[in-house]
């Protein structure tokens, strides 16, 4: 049994503040749409079509990054999926926010601006302190409940992702509840054969953190993307920094990282792949280079190389489990989408039981018309995903199991904290 309350309990005709993750990739500054999109916009219409009024709350990009935008897009993106006007505001609260909620007719939809754009969102602190923040209290005076549908980023603990469920009546959202219960079985699972991770996308420091846990259960590690190159430069490989000024990928997360990367190796080195081979555009082609052969990084590497690709899906062919998290190249250009594409091929071609989690991964599955039944679970969490897979509590996902528990031991006597505080 789910272990919070879910919207089979939540009564009719609420105003409801639902936190998505629409968290997306950005390209030149158009937001990438993607299996986030279609997942929330199934819990927002099942909230609309209860008479609900719908306040919205979500997140995009990290402050300082380059995609740390506006959620102005993500309303159009969110109202072409379900065909009902989605209402914007470039504000998250405060007198306009007050204004538009109580405008809201049962029904109507309404997404407030990017929650990372706000002091009070960061940095990660107790749910209690969150809970008090000039945000929490503000909203949660004029909404009558709280949904988590953004299982994806419950491992965090932001303002609107804990605290809510300290101030209102809580619940898990639909995607919630289907990431937390396939997660949480996938987690419990045991492998009699070859288990293989393969990690790759922009977060490097998500994935080495996951590497310390998971070595002890993974036999294979096959990397690529942002850590592939990160994990080449401390193996001595002149590959893993940025080579222009205004690209953040590698060196930021070196200088936070690489002893943490070196301890990686030195633990689990046997076990860990890194390319053999990089790609990278000259001319407008896709051209290969053998790590070997690199005396200094000229460009930016945008796949894995081929020779990587098929050796990868060999180890892939040999194995019981296979789970994904993060592209290993560009995929969204068809001609850097070799090494993402290969492996989940290569899945898809075995009988292995296999996880594709992270919302840009799960969205190369759609591009490239791969079969998403060929997968046993796809999940749009990236980094969640890979916590759960340790064991790992989620802050976000314990917050609503507190209100839970709450909730039953004395329902009679709930109150909403932010009325005694
Ligand atoms: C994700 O894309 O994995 C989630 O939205 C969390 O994003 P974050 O790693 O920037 O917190």
């Amino acid at each position: 049994m789910t272990p919070f309350r879910t919207l089979d309990s939540l009564p009719d005709a609420q105003r409801v503040l639902l936190r998505l993750d629409l968290n997306s990739p950005v390209e030149s500054g158009k937001v990438q749409d993607n299996r986030r999109f279609t997942r929330h916009s199934q819990t927002v219409a099942e909230l609309a079509s209860k008479d609900h009024q719908v306040i919205i709350l979500a997140h995009q990009g990290r402050p300082g990054n380059r995609d740390c935008i506006s959620l102005a897009q993500h309303a159009d993106i969110l109202e072409s999926y379900l065909n009902h006007e989605v209402a914007f505001i470039d504000d998250t609260y405060g007198a306009r926010v007050t204004d538009a909620i109580e405008k809201l007719e049962p029904g109507q939809i309404l997404l407030l601006e990017n929650t990372r754009m706000l002091d009070d969102e960061l940095p990660e602190e107790d749910p209690t302190v969150k809970a008090n923040t000039e945000f929490v209290q503000s909203l949660s005076a004029i909404v009558d409940c709280y949904v988590n549908d953004a299982y994806s980023t419950a491992h965090r603990s932001h303002a609107s992702l804990v605290g809510f469920a300290r101030t209102l009546p809580a619940y898990g959202g639909r995607v919630m509840q289907a990431e937390y219960d396939a997660n949480t079985a996938i987690a419990g699972k045991e492998f009699d054969g070859q288990v293989t991770m393969v990690l790759g996308g922009t977060k490097a420091g998500d994935i080495i953190e996951m590497m310390e846990y998971l070595g002890e259960t993974v036999d294979t590690f096959l990397l690529g993307g942002i850590a592939g190159e990160l994990f080449l430069r401390a193996s001595g490989a002149p590959v893993g920094y940025d080579i222009q000024t205004e690209t953040d990928q590698c060196d930021t997360q070196w200088k936070e990282n690489h002893a943490s990367i070196k301890t990686v190796l030195a633990e689990y080195g046997g076990q860990i792949e890194l390319p053999t081979d990089l790609a990278y555009e000259i001319t407008g082609n896709r051209k290969e280079q053998a790590v070997a052969g690199i005396d200094k990084k000229e460009t930016f590497y945008l796949d894995i190389g081929t020779e990587t690709a098929m050796r990868y899906a060999d180890v892939i062919r040999d194995s019981t489990a296979v789970f994904v998290k993060g592209a290993l190249g560009v995929f969204e250009d068809e001609r850097f989408a070799v090494g993402t594409v290969t492996i989940l091929e290569a899945i898809a071609d075995t009988d292995c039981f296999s996880v594709v989690g992270g919302g840009d991964t799960s969205r190369a599955v759609g591009i490239y018309n791969l079969d998403a039944d060929s997968f046993d679970h796809i999940s749009i969490a990236g980094g969640a995903y890979l916590r759960a897979l340790t064991g790992e509590p989620l802050v976000g996902v314990e917050v609503l199991k507190s209100g839970w528990c709450e909730w039953n031991i004395c329902e009679w006597a709930y109150a909403p904290i932010h009325t005694t505080i």
